[in-house]
């Protein structure tokens, strides 16, 4: 297929060379064009704006934030303004559900497709096409997609035809992840307090009752207190919680565990954490504890 993308970060640069390898046409932009480098010499072309990205049949956009994805969306050379009749704009970043209504009211109005697949994994995961892909729209845009979702990940996920449904899965699964990380950051700043080795107690939580990839994963890096290079950024989780407390506001839902994860959030960000990844929210129980500096 003829593919835009849109977003070279982290999780964007290993989508585009997976997209590559499975032999799809693939056209790059980058608000930094210096990261378009590395794929044109695997073979993509470097688009100078975002509508030079948007002349295939599909544009993914994998941006930080809504700030972001709003910036290349609308406007007049934006990519609703640039995208032919039919085509689809495939929305793979962590967004709101409200920014996700409004990109599908906006792509109908113009006679365009929409899709959000919001995905779980790492920029491992996105480099490795072992992605999980959370993917909402109306079928027959979904099941257009389904070469691009086989190129990039692991296994999709349907969710249903109203797009912004996948933006509200894939929120609660961040929250579901960050209750994880302050849960095992509590219980680590406990035993490590009294003296118990962190990585054996790691080793018996996830030997037993606890032996889900998340506990396994954030386990070790807050048991190793590695949190530099940030595989996925603080103030991106910081976002992802505001976005579910968000979305928690319009449905009358209440999270109060969402609010504490907020200010943990905070706290973190506060005390200069805006570098590291967001499984630094965990060891700010054992600073808490009298256990290390903020
Ligand atoms: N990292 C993960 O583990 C992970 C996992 C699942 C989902 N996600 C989600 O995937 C999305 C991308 O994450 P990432 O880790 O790839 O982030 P990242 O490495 O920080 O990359 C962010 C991308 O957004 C661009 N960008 C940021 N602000 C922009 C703006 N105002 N205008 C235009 N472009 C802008 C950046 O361009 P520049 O290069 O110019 O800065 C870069 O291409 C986020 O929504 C995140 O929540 C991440």
């Amino acid at each position: 297929m003829k593919v835009g993308v849109i977003g070279l970060g982290q999780m964007g640069t290993g989508i585009a060379a997976n997209l590559l390898r499975a032999g799809h046409e693939v056209t790059v932009y980058n608000r930094t064009p210096s990261k378009a480098r590395p794929l044109v010499e695997k073979g993509a072309y470097a688009a100078a704006q975002v509508a030079d990205a948007c002349r295939g049949d599909v544009v993914v956009t994998m941006l930080a934030d809504d700030a972001a994805v709003e910036g290349v969306a609308f406007g007049e050379t934006g990519l609703i303004a640039s995208l032919r009749k039919g085509a689809i704009h495939l929305s793979m970043s962590t967004i709101s559900v409200a920014l996700s209504e409004r990109l599908t009211a906006a792509h109908a109005n113009a006679g365009q497709r929409f899709v959000a697949a919001p995905v779980f994994g790492r920029p491992e995961a996105a480099a490795a096409a072992r992605l999980f892909i959370v993917a909402a729209g109306a079928p027959d845009a979904v099941a257009a997609c389904t070469p691009l979702f086989e190129a990039m990940g692991q296994r999709t996920f349907p969710i249903g035809d109203e797009p912004q449904a996948a933006n509200l899965v894939k929120l609660s699964g961040n929250f579901l992840t960050a209750s994880a990380i302050e849960a095992l950051g509590e219980a680590m700043a406990l035993v490590g307090k009294a003296g118990v080795d962190r990585r054996r107690y790691l080793d018996l939580l996830t030997s037993t009752l606890f032996t889900a990839p998340v506990y396994e994963l954030y386990g070790r890096l807050i048991a190793e207190q590695r949190f530099e290079p940030p595989g996925f950024a603080a103030p991106l989780g910081h976002k992802d919680i505001r976005l579910t407390l968000a979305a928690a506001e319009t449905l009358r839902v209440p999270m109060p565990f969402a609010a504490v994860l907020h200010d943990r959030f905070l706290t973190l960000l506060a005390h200069g954490g805006e570098a590291l990844d967001w499984s630094a929210i965990g060891q700010l129980a054992a600073k808490d504890a009298g256990q290390g500096e903020r």
